[in-house]
Order: C-alpha cells, then sequence, then structure tokens
C-alpha cells in the first residue's frame, strides 16, 4: 500500500489549519419538522488526528448530528466549525474539507468497483491526471483490486462498505466521517473494516466514527462521547471512562434464577460483608455484582452462596467494558436495545433534509 497515497498528494485547499480542531460544535440543537427534538445541545471537539468515537443506541441522535457537522442538515441552534471553517458561512470549504460515508451505502450497485470511484472523483473533481493513479489507490487500500472490475451487485456486504469508504475518500480528505460503518457486517468483515480504518488514521486522517458496537470504539477510539436521547452524557478516553465504573464485574449464572430467588442471593452477598461497597444488576439467568475487590472475593461469596443452598452455575469476572460505562450511566444496554438499523435508515432516507 503506498501510504504515501493518502496524504501527500493532499489538495492544498483541503489541509486543516493545524492550529484549529478538525471538529467543534457548540451547542447544537436540531428538531425535525414533525417536532422530534433529535439533538439537544450537543457540544464537542475533535482534535486533528484523532480517532472520535460517537457512541449510542438506536434513535440517540448520532446520524442527526453527523449530518449537522457535514453540512446536510442546518441546526436550528449551535455552531458547527470544521477544519477551521464556519458550516454557517463557508458551507463549501467545509464540504471539500471532508469524507463522509452515510448509513446507507451510497454505491451504485450496477457500476464495478472501479467505475463507481471513477464517479466520485468525477463529482469530487480529482483533476483527470491524477484519477487513474488514485483510483488504484484506494482499491489497494480498500482491498478491492481482485474484483474491481466485478459490478458491486456480486459484492458481499462488506465489500459494499468497503467501496463505500473507498468513494468517500476520493478527494483525500484531511477529515472522515463514518456513520455506522459496519453494523450487520459479519465479524470478518468487521475486522477488515477496522484494520482499514486504523491505517487511515495511522497516516494522519481525522476519523469520527458512530458506532452502536461499544467493543468497536474501544477498540478503536482515541476518545469517545457517549449520546443518549439527544444529549451527550459522557466524553472521555474509553480507559477513563471504564475505570470510572468502580472496580471488576463478577457476572453470576444462578440454577433457579427467578425473581425471588435472585433477590434472595443478592441479600446473601450483601449481608456476607465480603464485600465493601458493591452495586447489584439482575440479569435473565442471574446477576452481577461491580466492586473493587470483585475478584479477590469471588471464593469467599461463592462459599457463603453454597451455605445459604444457592446454587451457582456459572461465574464470571471481568474487567468493565464501554457497555458496562452506558449501563451505569443510563440503566440501558445500548446493543441489546435494537438490532434493526434497516426499518430506521429508511425512515433517515425520506428525511433529509427537512429541518431548515
Ligand atoms: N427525518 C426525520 N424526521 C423526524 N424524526 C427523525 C428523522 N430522522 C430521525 N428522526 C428521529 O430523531 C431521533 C434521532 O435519530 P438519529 O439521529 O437517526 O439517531 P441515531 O443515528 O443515533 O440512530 C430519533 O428519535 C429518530 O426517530
Ligand atoms: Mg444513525
Amino acid at each position: 500500500m503506498d501510504s504515501q497515497g493518502i496524504r501527500s498528494q493532499a489538495d492544498s485547499s483541503c489541509q486543516p489549519n493545524e492550529e484549529q480542531p478538525a471538529v467543534t460544535a457548540t451547542d447544537i440543537h436540531v428538531t425535525y419538522e414533525d417536532g422530534t427534538e433529535a439533538v439537544r445541545g450537543v457540544s464537542l471537539t475533535v482534535g486533528n488526528g484523532e480517532f472520535f468515537g460517537f457512541l449510542g443506541p438506536n434513535g440517540a441522535g448520532k446520524t442527526t448530528t453527523i449530518k449537522t457537522l457535514v453540512t446536510l442538515l442546518h441546526p436550528n441552534q449551535g455552531t458547527v466549525t470544521i477544519n477551521g471553517h464556519s458550516v454557517e458561512t463557508k458551507p463549501q470549504a467545509v464540504a471539500e474539507s471532508l469524507g463522509y460515508m452515510a448509513q446507507e451505502t451510497s454505491i451504485d450497485e450496477e457500476l464495478t468497483a472501479r467505475e463507481n470511484i471513477r464517479f466520485a472523483c468525477n463529482v469530487y473533481g480529482v483533476p483527470a491526471s491524477e484519477r487513474d493513479e488514485r483510483i488504484e489507490t484506494l482499491l489497494d487500500l480498500v482491498g478491492l483490486t481482485d474484483v474491481a472490475d466485478k459490478r458491486a451487485e456480486n459484492y458481499s456486504g462488506g465489500m459494499k462498505k468497503r467501496l463505500d469508504a473507498a468513494t468517500a475518500l476520493v478527494h483525500r480528505p484531511p477529515l472522515v466521517f463514518l456513520d455506522e460503518p459496519t453494523t450487520g457486517l459479519d465479524p470478518e468483515a468487521r475486522m477488515r473494516l477496522w484494520n482499514y480504518f486504523e491505517r487511515l488514521n495511522e497516516y494522519g486522517t481525522t476519523v469520527f466514527l458512530t458506532t452502536q458496537y461499544l467493543e468497536e470504539a474501544d477498540r478503536l477510539c482515541d476518545r469517545v462521547a457517549l449520546i443518549q436521547d439527544g444529549t451527550i452524557i459522557a466524553t472521555d478516553t474509553p480507559e477513563a471512562l471504564k475505570s470510572a465504573v468502580g472496580g471488576d464485574i463478577l457476572d453470576l449464572t444462578l440454577e433457579d434464577a427467578s425473581e425471588q430467588e435472585t433477590e434472595r442471593a443478592i441479600e446473601v452477598v450483601r449481608k456476607s460483608d465480603v464485600l465493601e461497597t458493591a452495586t447489584f444488576e439482575t440479569t435473565d439467568d442471574g446477576f452481577t455484582i461491580t466492586a473493587e475487590d470483585a475478584r479477590e472475593a469471588v471464593s469467599e461469596l461463592f462459599v457463603s452462596l453454597y451455605e445459604a443452598d444457592v446454587t451457582v452455575t456459572g461465574l464470571d469476572v471481568r474487567s468493565p467494558t464501554l457497555d458496562d460505562v452506558f449501563l451505569t450511566l443510563t440503566g440501558e444496554h445500548p446493543e441489546a436495545a435494537h438490532e434493526n438499523g434497516a426499518t430506521e435508515q429508511g425512515a433517515l432516507d425520506s428525511g433529509r433534509g427537512v429541518v431548515e
């Protein structure tokens, strides 16, 4: 792969001012025509070169925020600056200085990968003399060289996403917005995309990624913002967020996980005084304990429960994940809530640009 391809030939007009953050959004509000307050006072800053994650469940306001940042929606209130340009007064400069991969794939499936990228080059005004080389570089970057002349309709979901990502990059933007690029992909396809985004970021491209997969954000992002109901509830590095959960997590599976038995088991643990401070959460098949000393207390807890006639059939101690962070802050699991992206995407398609 020719790493020069991505950075060194970047159009000078698209270069970020290194002094300026890549993205600054201050108190953005977006209300759709039907009165839905999709974004309620979002503020965030993304530094140059950063890999930034925007995390939240379906309907939290991720796409609405991203569309506002890339100038597709006008906020009802608030200001946005991208690469030093105001979205309000310099929308053209903003649009030229970023790449955007929408939640819904925007490739033409009747065309081949090479033709799709060539078409994007035309749209973005890539000089004719540079097109061929740029197309080959991008095909190589996203691993589609071998199938470059096959029509996209024959591609797997992951290949289509990689092609879509390539078309968002033809003008070599210093900043890319990726809206749930891996939703619905199988683990292998997801890994390939991660690998590609990581390389992109290593070459210096600032990445703004939205996802409902917390593991993805944890793995890729320097910092993440968690959004719920149109409001950011936390912004920090994944490590800091996880350490704020307060200790390790013990997942217990009970033979009898009825509400009554689970409550009784939790009471046994509480009364045993094995843990100094702990929080409890019931699950489908038992309960979880979060406590600083959870790891050391495992065998003692096991004995206490055994003596109280509670049959534990499974036990797992682990460090907190971003899912636990979300659960602690909101009482909800963002991923569990929905895997029905397609319906929501349909709604979004029809709603594009309705906010004035
Ligand atoms: N065009 C639209 N008109 C009205 N409401 C919308 C429209 N698009 C999205 N919404 C609503 O705005 C909220 C945020 O949606 P969205 O930004 O798509 O969230 P996310 O990308 O996090 O799933 C949801 O309640 C959604 O139903
Ligand atoms: Mg979305």
